[in-house]
């Protein structure tokens, strides 16, 4: 008989899990990461929503408040390299992303950036009345691709990324997918629907904020237009740290900002009353950077030196697979079932479970040391970050959701 998980058949008695749990953590090529982070004895499967503190990232930052703030004061814009940091750290960030060096900048939100994306591709194709925006995206997304309309004389098209194709026509101007949706952690095939889109002679925006530091994306090779994405998920830069916007070298030179501030300017301190946008990715810039955000998230992605995303992903399939494993072997029958797809090329880095009594299961999971979310009405969300959610934490998730799911009535 399947499982009532994922309807695959339900595995028999062999080696116990957590003697596999054990084994699979002392061949895991990434166990030492773990240690760089400052953790503890809950199993942390949230940060898909914000990531763990990296254990130097205080440390950074006290001497960055008393040194460069508290002592140079002003000095530290250009001694301490406070005003190239949004292009430095972009650039640090666009190996995760598979961008070369000066197509990323750090600043904003991720909503800001798809503002700025979104409408400076629209103006890109100024006879194209149509913004096709994924139906399953995250909202604000949504809310901000329906201003952006308004503001450029557009019409949304909501169309869900599998039937993209079906929406995108000689009436498109842009298409604004998420790479792998917020809810269900289903991966959406960045190479092909870009593609699509580019054959619609339109313009692809990504918003990466599920799978930046998840697994590889490979703007660059695949030829992606605009991207953007949070770096206080699996990038692990702090609750609220700044975004990134990724502009294809080839768009650089005709994006029109629709936020041209001072700090896009081409000369800043001439303080002009007329606009000149600087060249490349400087023109995705603003207003004054959030400076100790900035660094807090520069500090924090020392954490990926010499770490290969081929083996993150690795590491986040066998995670996901082992935790549905457990949960299969585990939980009674019938009270969650898999809403992440089990095909590895449609899942990103989370397992999300329908449960209808979801929110009394995750307050209680919360309760015992185990942290996913909850997405209201009815899913329960676990975020698998590889470099320091181990096995054995997958297993104890899965045999403590078991154990509150015995407890929880049913209808609770
Ligand atoms: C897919 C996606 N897009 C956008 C956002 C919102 O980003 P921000 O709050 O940085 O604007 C989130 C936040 O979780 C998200 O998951």
């Amino acid at each position: 008989m399947g499982s009532p998980v994922t309807g695959r058949p339900v595995p028999g008695d062999g080696v116990s899990l957590r003697e596999k749990a054990r084994a699979l953590d002392v061949a895991d090529p990434l166990r030492e990461r773990r240690g760089l982070f400052q953790l503890d004895d809950t199993v942390y499967l949230d940060g898909n929503s914000l990531g763990a503190l990296p254990a130097h990232v205080p440390g950074r930052i006290a001497e960055v408040v008393s040194r460069e703030w508290g002592e140079l004061r002003i000095r530290s814009w250009e001694e301490s390299g406070w005003w190239q940091a949004p292009e430095r750290i972009g650039d640090r960030i666009a190996p995760l992303v598979g961008a070369a060096p000066g197509q990323v900048v750090v600043g904003d939100s991720t909503s800001v950036n798809v503002f700025k994306a979104v409408v400076a591709a629209a103006r890109s194709r100024p006879d194209r009345p149509e913004i096709v925006v994924d139906a399953t995206t995250f909202p604000t997304d949504g809310y901000i691709a329906d201003s952006a309309a308004r503001l450029t004389g557009r019409r949304i098209v909501p169309v869900e990324p599998e039937k993209l194709g079906e929406a995108l026509g000689p009436r498109t101007a842009v298409a604004l997918v998420n790479h792998v949706d917020f809810r269900s952690g289903r991966l959406h095939d960045l190479p092909s629907l870009t593609a699509a889109v580019q054959e619609a002679g339109a313009v692809a925006v990504w918003d990466l904020c599920h799978s930046a530091g998840a697994l590889p994306v490979g703007l660059d090779a695949h030829g992606v237009d605009f991207a953007v994405g949070c770096t206080y998920k699996y990038l692990n830069g702090g609750p609220g740290s700044p975004a990134f916007l990724y502009v294809a070298r080839r768009h650089q030179a005709e994006f029109d900002s629709p936020l041209p501030g001072w700090t896009s300017h081409a000369d800043p301190f001439a303080m002009a009353s007329g606009y000149t946008a600087a060249d490349g990715a400087t023109r995705g810039r603003v207003g004054t950077p959030d400076i100790l955000s900035m660094l807090s998230l520069e500090a924090a992605l020392e954490v990926w030196d010499g770490v290969s995303l081929d083996l993150v992903r690795a590491k986040s399939l066998a995670l996901t697979d082992f935790f549905l494993e457990c949960v299969e072997s585990y939980a009674p029958a019938g009270r969650v079932t898999a809403l992440t797809p089990l095909p590895h090329a449609e899942r990103g880095s989370q397992v999300a479970l329908r449960c209808a009594e979801a929110p009394s299961v995750m307050r209680e999971l919360v309760a015992r040391g185990v942290v996913g979310d909850l997405r209201r009405p009815d899913v329960l969300r676990f975020g698998f970050t590889p470099l320091y959610t181990g096995f054995a934490d997958t297993e104890r998730a899965a045999a403590t959701l078991a154990e509150v799911l015995v407890e929880v009535a049913p209808g609770d």
